[in-house]
């Protein structure tokens, strides 16, 4: 219709009312096609709440390799690719068997006596706290098959400094973390031929807390090529480039076997309790604070936080500070179904594990809709989620000496994933 218009001016020939009404045609009918353009394309002006749940019966991706299905099928035993948590578990399983067997990494190497030894080696100590993640990759990575002394043999290079220890460091602290990276990677560039061959994009560094973000500030190489294996791995934000970045998740270490809790003993619909340090968490706080199904909390709770975990069907982990917190990982140890309340978060594993089979992904701005998304998952669907928790579980453990398909081993994988994608003849 808007072009007839058009045509019909156009064809009207040598009329001054004509020439007029041209460009006026033009730019309304440029407008009428933006204008749908924008309707049809944008969530601002379609918003259903039912588009930003993720639908845990979602036709899923059909496994790739036929071939390596029927060949690995019989380890893999009775999972139908439809009704399971990985992507493609065969080829999952068959890569990983390579990646174990194959992979090598050099460390760059730091004596005891080294000024900055309590920073490149790996602790004696039990790994603790918020960020113990990062601790134990390293013990992990040391004690492993992994490592080797000859970096000849190494497909990635791993720098070793800890983000953690830098940031209580008298001579660093926070304010020098940035100059201390730069002056660390000038020193090995100079030092050894590796970095220099790449640009660094063979080398890696592992962080759990933020500040790892802005620490590269100073060593742009880094930042633009090494892999950055982080928990605050957000696409959002610029020091964070998906896909050449790896997320690695945040655990509170737990040693004793996890309690269990059947599911129709969970009576509340949905549990949260943290600080009120981000809009989110206060919207969420204010929107259901006094719900009799979810239960949420902006203070300390005077019952135990475990019960907390354990009497409810979903946990949720709202952005804080950061798209991550360890709330991911306490609702999975705890068997209670995540439900992820954080924009552009870069989930730990996404290219191993559907996210959608074992917990609830929701738009930070869905929370007004939040207990109708989750009443809207049928008890099927409930119980298959939490079965799916249950089956990943041991995928976001670390432990002291690490086991086949834990942490340590699902991060090697990810870094295996993202390895060699620069060749050099040289060396
Ligand atoms: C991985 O390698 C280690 C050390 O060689 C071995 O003990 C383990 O069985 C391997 N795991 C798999 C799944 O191949
Ligand atoms: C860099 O090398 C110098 C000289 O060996 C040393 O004093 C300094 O501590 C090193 N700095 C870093 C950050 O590794
Ligand atoms: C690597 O490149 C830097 C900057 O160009 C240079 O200063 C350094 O000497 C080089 N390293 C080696 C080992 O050649
Ligand atoms: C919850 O209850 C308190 C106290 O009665 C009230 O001040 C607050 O506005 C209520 N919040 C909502 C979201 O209804």
């Amino acid at each position: 219709m808007a072009a007839s218009i058009v045509l019909g001016m156009s064809s009207s020939r040598c009329s001054r009312r004509g020439l007029f009404f041209l460009p006026i045609s033009l730019a309304f009918t440029s407008s009428v096609l933006l204008f749908l353009y924008v309707y049809y394309t944008s969530k601002l002006y379609v918003h259903p709440p039912e588009f930003s749940k993720i639908n845990p019966q979602a036709p899923v991706r059909v496994g790739k390799s036929q071939q390596m299905d029927n060949q690995i099928s019989q380890e893999v035993g009775s999972i139908s690719e439809n009704d399971d948590a990985f992507h493609d578990r065969s080829l999952f399983m068959a890569k990983y068997k390579e990646m174990n067997r194959s992979l090598k990494i050099y460390a760059y190497p730091y004596k005891k006596d080294d000024p900055f030894a309590n920073v490149m080696l790996p602790v004696d100590s039990e790994p603790k706290g918020n960020y113990a993640s990062e601790s134990y990759f390293k013990k992990s990575l040391f004690e492993s098959h992994f490592i080797t002394n000859d970096p000849s043999e190494a497909e990635l290079f791993y720098l070793p400094f800890s983000i953690a220890s830098l940031r209580h460091d008298k001579r660093v602290g926070v304010g020098g973390i940035q100059e201390f990276i730069r002056e660390y990677i000038l020193n090995i560039s100079q030092s050894y031929p590796f970095w220099n061959r790449t640009g660094g994009a063979d080398h890696f560094y592992v962080a759990c807390h933020s500040v790892g973000r802005s620490a590269m500030e100073k060593a742009v190489q880094v930042k633009l090529n090494a892999i950055q294996v982080v928990c605050s791995s957000s696409y959002f934000l610029p020091g964070y480039v998906s896909h050449k970045d790896a997320s690695i998740p945040q655990i509170w270490p737990r040693k004793a076997e996890p309690p269990t809790r059947l599911p129709y003993q969970r009576k509340k619909l949905a549990f949260y309790a943290g600080a009120m340090n981000s809009k989110v968490r206060e919207f969420l706080v204010k929107t259901w604070e006094n719900d009799s199904k979810i239960s949420v909390h902006k203070s300390r709770l005077h019952t135990p936080y475990s019960e907390g975990l354990l009497g409810s069907k979903f946990c949720i982990n709202a952005k804080g500070f950061e798209v991550n917190t360890a709330r991911i990982g306490d609702a999975l140890y705890y068997g209670c179904v995540p439900v992820v309340l954080a924009d552009h978060y870069d989930l730990p594993y996404a290219d191993i594990l559907k996210w959608d089979s074992f917990s609830v992904v929701v738009s930070t701005w869905d929370i007004p809709f939040l207990k109708k998304i989750l009443q809207e998952i049928s008890e099927n669907e409930y119980l298959k989620l939490q079965r799916k928790v249950m089956s990943v579980r041991e995928h976001f453990q670390w432990h002291d000496l690490p086991v086949d398909y834990d942490a340590f081993h699902m991060v090697m994988f990810e870094l295996w994933l993202r390895r060699s994608h620069v060749r050099t003849l040289r060396g």
